[in-house]
């Protein structure tokens, strides 16, 4: 039917007569004369209809956005002046001879060059949504990348296996998604928060090195970096320690941006432990391009006398970090208000500061601060000299129990960092996280959850911890993260039963518990399972970033809102008393009435 694309046509086809297929993005009327933007996939083309043939030209008159056209013309160069530089058939211009509506439209529920868009507006209309230039590169960028990962691990001897998705539970962390059975009444299956349990298994079956790009479900609380249901790029490998599989991980990612981005990532990647991560960003997928650091400061406050100091600096698992901010004395009070107020998100009761004036006064002279009176010399003296502050710097201070003070002056940092400027200029910084406990504790269920998940093995030197002191057990367990998002994440797993029940038992799993759950690995880790490990990256995410998109939504192509609903299709939503009949389900309540969300 067609010639070409849209997009493709430029000033090599001059004189050339081609055939195009599309949407009319825009028609324009210039009195006698009437403009076309044809648009397809790969771009825009301008159609010029001059009425000289009459019958093109009353079709082109009939012609609204969004009708579906082909069109026959003479490509002809743009007359001076009215060259469009941004578009790659922006030099050039066709004279149509015949144009034929494939298919006309309805009026679109937007334009398609409308911004501010609500977004409940965009996923109602997903179909109009998805024409977008915008959508159509983000959808060809996430195929593109994808293609990549793929080809790479091709290379490498990686063999795409398929796993099951009507499965059981496995322990990512989150809720299943579950599907009740029919044939067997009362029991369910679950959707694969991941497939970490079978590529396990395919490892002890000898299959070396796996990959999958595969959908992961899980039912947790939706930001704008998480969906319901998502991609992962799984991968396992047999017989590569820790160190091994890092590097290859590391190749791919390099190899990837490469090929789709033309970005040269840095050889190798910079590597933090957790413990470090943690100490100097707060956070465990920290934004390198910002150049502020935490510093340490609660040994020199235990006996000030600010009560809120002392009493964090006293207390076990109690932490006082200091920011400072170059310049930063010059911060306006209604600026530190909304810093205080920011912190509060993550739980911070306050936000104190100093303003460092002159650094040769330490005392209210010098130090402008709501709490310099209530802090000794020797204190403000050492605060000067880790911080490294000098006349003009401000100084903040989070004072609370550690998991508040990192998220806080974490996200302080990067957002301070990225409003003022104190970046490297770097735009891609990757970091791999390594050494990372194997264990956290959860206060309120008074017991210690996996910080990876229960597979992944100790280090060699802190089996012995497992039973005595499992807090300071370190995990073979490395993240992945770039510029502050994680990108993936894994581990070398166990491969010996023993220890796999050493840490299902560190977890306060029963044996009977055990087995019941988790007896198909043990099992298997008994027939000879090969040392093995691997690890999965999130692929929504490493398009979000690539695109440069504000939301993980945008690089979907049916997502679900914040509310884990699809309003295209409207789901979730009921269904009728013969299926549940079916399913031996009874509803405890009745839900009548469809939530109407963002259906008006
Ligand atoms: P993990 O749970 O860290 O590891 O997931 C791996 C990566 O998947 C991405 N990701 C998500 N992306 C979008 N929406 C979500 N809700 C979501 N949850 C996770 C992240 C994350 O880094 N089985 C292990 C991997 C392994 O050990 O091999 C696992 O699933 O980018
Ligand atoms: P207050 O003594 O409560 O008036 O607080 C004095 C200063 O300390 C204010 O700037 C508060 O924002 C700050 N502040 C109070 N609690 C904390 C805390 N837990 N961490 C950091 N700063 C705090």
């Amino acid at each position: 039917m067609r010639t070409h694309y849209c997009g493709q046509v430029d000033k090599r086809l001059i004189d050339q007569e081609v055939t195009l297929c599309g949407w009319a993005h825009r028609r324009r009327d210039h009195g006698g004369v009437i403009f076309v933007d044809l648009r397809d996939r790969a771009g825009i083309a301008q159609v010029v209809c001059d009425p000289d043939r009459a019958e093109m030209f009353r079709t082109a008159e009939s012609v609204r956005n969004e009708f579906c056209l082909r069109v026959r013309g003479r490509v002809r160069a743009r007359p001076p002046g009215t060259v469009n530089v941004n578009i790659a058939s922006g030099e050039i211009e066709i004279l149509c001879h015949e144009i034929e509506v494939l298919n006309p439209s309805l009026t679109p529920p937007f334009q398609l060059d409308e911004e501010n868009l609500s977004e409940n507006t965009r996923l109602l209309h997903r179909v109009i949504d998805l024409r977008r230039p915008q959508m159509q590169k983000n959808m060809q960028l996430r195929y593109r990348t994808a293609r990549a990962f793929r080809r790479f691990l091709d290379d490498a001897g990686f063999i795409d296996i398929e796993t099951p998705m009507l499965t059981r539970s496995t322990p990512e962390g989150a809720r299943d998604y579950l599907v009740p059975s029919r044939v067997h009444p009362g029991q369910f299956f679950a959707l694969p928060q991941s497939p970490q349990l079978f590529k396990q298994l395919l490892m002890v079956a000898g299959f070396d090195r796996y990959y999958q790009i595969t959908k992961c479900f899980r039912d947790e609380d939706l930001r704008a970096d998480r969906q319901p249901e998502f991609t992962q790029v799984d991968i396992e490998t047999s017989f590569m320690d820790e160190g091994e599989i890092i590097g290859l991980m590391e190749e791919l990612i390099r190899t990837v941006f490469a090929e789709v981005m033309a970005v040269e990532l840095p050889r190798p990647f910079p590597r933090l432990s957790h413990h470090e991560a943690m100490r100097r960003y707060g956070s465990d997928k920290p934004d390198l391009r910002v150049t502020l650091e935490l510093v340490e400061v609660s040994d020199v406050l235990r006996d000030v006398p600010f009560k809120v100091f002392a009493n964090v600096a006293n207390s076990e698992g109690g932490r006082i970090a200091a920011l400072r901010v170059p310049g930063g004395a010059s911060l306006t009070r209604g600026e530190i208000d909304a810093y205080t107020q920011f912190v509060g998100i993550y739980g911070a009761r306050g936000l104190a500061y100093i303003k460092v004036n002159d650094v040769s006064q330490l005392n209210e002279t010098g130090l402008q601060s709501p709490i310099v009176k209530n802090l000794h010399a020797a204190a403000l003296q050492a605060i000067i000299e880790r911080t490294g502050a000098t006349s003009g710097d401000l100084i903040f201070f989070g004072a609370d129990r550690r998991k508040v003070v990192d998220d806080a002056l974490g996200a302080l940092r990067v957002r301070i960092g990225h409003e003022k400027g104190f970046v490297n200029g770097n735009a891609w910084e990757p970091v791999w996280i390594v050494d990372f406990p194997m264990f956290e504790y959860d206060d309120e269920a008074r017991r210690w959850n996996a910080c990876h998940h229960p597979f992944t093995s100790p280090k060699d030197e802190h089996l012995g911890l497992l039973a005595s002191d499992p807090g300071r057990c370190l995990a073979k367990a490395y993240d992945l993260a770039l510029n502050g998002s994680e990108l993936g994440g894994g581990s070398v797993r166990i491969h010996r039963a023993e220890v796999q029940e050493q840490v299902f038992k560190a977890l306060g799993i029963a044996d009977d518990e055990a087995q019941s759950k988790f007896g198909f690995l043990l099992a298997a880790l008994q027939y000879g399972a090969p040392p093995h490990g691997g690890l999965a990256f999130g692929l929504d995410r490493i398009v979000t970033m690539m695109a440069g998109a504000e939301s993980i939504r945008d690089v979907i192509a049916f997502p679900k809102t914040q509310r884990a609903q699809c309003l295209l299709t409207d789901a979730p939503s009921g269904v009728d008393e013969k299926q549940l009949r079916e399913l031996h389900i009874r509803l405890r309540q009745r839900v009548d009435t469809q939530v109407e969300i963002g259906k008006a």
